[in-house]
């Protein structure tokens, strides 16, 4: 096929906090699979992101780190590029939406249609807190959402049924700045006239691409079903792009508006030639993102595009639905996440298990759940004894009877096995190829293990290792001898060609493991060269006689007590964000629900005592654990506790803590943890001890 052009794109983060596994898995991950999938095909990509710096999330940010908006998308964006880029996800251009090239785009997009006169202007009642004397728009009110009855909606969006909302809409809307009664007021703003193009929408997308997933066709229909309303595009708010216009003072775009525009001015950025990617026919523009995305990616940018005109429409928007964390939502608020620059700390070198776990649980058609066991059992039972194995067992077995090279292929001993062996490689490409096609990266990557599979089955049926001790083909003669040596021989050839195909196959997965392996065949620097589309069933991507450099362990085990430690990281970040939403309701701030009511007997059953840290050490290698003895009074208990960021060991020597004191033992690094420490988190993310407010002593019931 001829080359093809991609504008491929991935949802923008808000700059409000760090990264994690839940947008990796929504989007980010699927968009860098596809894209360098593509760019392995010969095609002309361009993988566009960057972060999303307007809006109420960072303002709301920076209240809350008591900062300036502009200080928080600074930091937030540092730190997203940074995890990404070690991630591998391999955009062309990771921009901000603060640039000045984005912010003169967006404010010619908006005079563009101003001009055109296809803004609808009105003035409207919308909601005023007088205490902040300001405006309050989108995710500064919160109520109970009209569609679901979840009670933490935003003025915007629900989070939590994936709908768009007015703040007209909430049900008991609030303010989440204070606690001020909401007044309403006359002000004025610009709309985009959805509604007039609900014809064209229902041609475009419900007669014309039927094909896109089911998540996403569903959700377009029933927006359009439901009928379409004019969309204010502006804010009364002081961080933004200010409105274009002379009667606009004080006025922003709302961020909905130009974060898309935000995919522009990003190809701008890097190319002269971007009217060749945004307003030409031929190019596939493809938009992933998460589902809260699809309604802004499906419906309102492309109505801004038409209005517009001459830009390319999305040809898929291959939405993903929400990846869940041990059975809750993932929450940035809660800090209920897995934080990518964590992961990295915590799991170095280990990108590539986080990007397979990730995509074979993608949650393509459903929400889905990532947990620990599941992270654990993938990484051990898949990439360790499937992948890794195969790999392993092809160099040692070359080292061992092939000194170290690569063999010959004696083509007179290939057999039905080869065939069946490469036949599979040829079936997995094609099967990939469709899955790919229809965005389907979990099954592709199925795939793709499918292929490591059948090499470890031609291994074990081929037992090269009894070969080349004569076991095979007894005989006596040289000539018999050779037998034996070519039979070896040949199944290595196959397995080692075999290794080379299956680094091309899992390239777009596990991109840093793909080009270890060629590092051990020392072709790593023709990477680029092998690493196409076209080469896979090729066996002579290894010429022979290659020096083959002694193996390394592509994937180390994750052993139980990794897991251990991150469940108790988890835990401890459950409970110091419980005790600091108790602060919060406190103030009567918005707070998080409660969660459903338990009997009096399941809190029985924790036993909580009162006890003194008595000792206190760093575990070695675990930057955030301090190994503690706890005095309880009638015994010492050895616990392991998240605190190590918080507090230095030397002073917490005396220190009073409330344990619960019956928890399964667990251990973490190598210790074991009898207990667990209960801990709050101020306002500033520092913890605090609990403890009883004078002297108690030790061994006392918490109750
Ligand atoms: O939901 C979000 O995180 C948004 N910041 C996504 C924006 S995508 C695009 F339009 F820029
Ligand atoms: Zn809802």
């Amino acid at each position: 096929m001829s080359k093809q052009r991609f504008l491929i794109t991935a949802a923008l983060p808000y700059a409000n906090g760090p990264i994690h596994i839940g947008h990796l898995a929504g989007c980010h991950l699927p968009a860098d699979i596809f894209a360098r999938y593509r760019r392995m095909q010969g095609d002309d990509v361009l993988f566009i992101c960057g972060t999303d710096e307007h809006g109420v999330p960072i303002t709301i940010a920076a209240k809350k780190e008591n900062t300036t908006p502009q200080a928080v998308a600074d930091k937030y964006h540092e730190l997203i590029d940074v995890s990404l880029y070690k991630f591998g996800i391999s955009f062309d251009n990771f921009s901000r939406t603060t640039n000045q090239v984005h912010k003169d785009t967006a404010a010619e997009f908006f005079t563009h249609l101003y001009d055109k006169g296809l803004f609808i202007e009105k003035e409207e009642e919308q909601f005023f807190d007088e205490q902040n004397q300001q405006f309050l728009a989108d995710r500064y009110i919160m109520g109970t959402c009209p569609k679901c009855g979840n009670d933490r909606a935003y003025g915007d969006q629900c989070e939590k049924c994936g709908s768009t909302l007015n703040p007209r809409d909430l049900i008991n809307p609030r303010s989440t700045l204070s606690d001020a009664a909401l007044v309403l007021k006359p002000t004025k703003h610009w709309y985009i006239p959805l509604d007039q193009y609900e014809a064209w929408l229902r041609e475009w997308i419900l007669e014309g691409h039927k094909e896109w997933k089911t998540n996403v066709y569903g959700q377009c229909k029933s927006w359009i079903d439901g009928g379409l309303q004019a969309r204010a595009v502006t804010r009364d708010l002081d961080w933004g792009i200010p409105v274009p216009l002379a009667d606009a003072k004080g006025k922003v775009l709302y961020v909905w508006f130009d974060a898309p525009i935000g995919y522009i001015s990003a190809t701008k950025e890097i190319t002269n030639d971007w009217k060749k990617y945004w307003c030409n026919e031929d190019t596939h523009l493809i938009h992933f993102l998460g589902k809260d995305n699809i309604v802004f990616h499906c419906i309102i940018f492309p109505t801004m595009l038409k209005m517009h005109g001459g830009f390319v429409l999305p040809e898929n928007v291959p939405a993903n639905e929400f990846l869940n964390l041990e059975g809750d939502k993932i929450s940035t608020s809660r800090n209920w996440a897995v934080w990518l620059h964590e992961y990295l700390e915590e799991f170095p070198e280990q990108q590539d298990v986080l990007r397979y776990v990730l995509a074979a649980n993608a949650p393509e058609t459903k929400d889905n759940d990532f947990t620990w066991k599941d992270f654990q059992d993938r990484n051990n039972s898949e990439l360790v004894a499937i992948l890794g194995n195969f790999f392993n067992r092809s160099l040692v077995l070359a080292h061992k009877f092939c000194g170290g090279r690569i063999p010959a292929h004696h083509v007179l001993f290939d057999g039905p096995l080869e065939e069946q062996l490469w036949g599979e490689v040829e079936a997995g490409k094609q099967k990939i190829e469709a899955a790919m096609a229809q965005y389907k990266i979990r099954e592709a990557l199925q795939e793709m293990m499918n292929v490591a599979r059948a090499g470890n089955k031609y291994l074990t049926e081929l037992e090269p290792w009894k070969k080349a001790k004569g076991e095979y083909y007894v005989g006596e003669t040289e000539e018999d001898q050779l037998h034996n040596k070519y039979l070896v021989e040949n199944c290595l050839f196959h397995c080692l060609q075999l290794s080379a195909n299956l680094s091309i196959l899992m390239y777009p997965f596990m991109p840093f493991t793909a080009k270890k392996m060629l590092l051990h065949f020392n072709i790593d620097k023709r990477a680029n060269e092998l690493l196409k589309w076209e080469h896979i069933g090729r066996k002579d991507l290894l010429s022979t006689r290659y020096i083959i450099n002694n193996p390394v362990l592509l994937f180390k085990k994750v052993e139980d007590e990794q897991i251990a430690a991150q469940m108790e990281k988890l835990n401890q970040q459950k409970m110091a964000s419980a005790a600091a939403t108790a602060v919060v309701k406190e103030e009567s701030v918005a707070t998080e629900p409660l969660k459903a009511e338990i009997a009096f007997d399941d809190f029985a059953k924790m036993d909580l005592r009162v006890g003194t840290i008595i000792e206190a050490e760093r575990v070695p290698k675990a930057d955030k654990l301090l190994k503690l003895t706890v005095d309880l009074g009638f015994e010492k208990r050895t616990v392991v506790s998240g605190i190590a960021a918080h507090y230095a060991p030397e002073d917490i020597i005396g220190q009073q803590v409330t344990l619960l004191a019956n928890l399964a033992p667990r251990k973490m690094r190598g210790v074991e943890s009898q207990g667990m420490i209960l801990m709050a988190e101020d306002a500033d993310g520092k913890l605090q001890f609990m403890q009883p407010k004078d002297t108690t002593s030790n061994g006392s019931s918490v109750a």
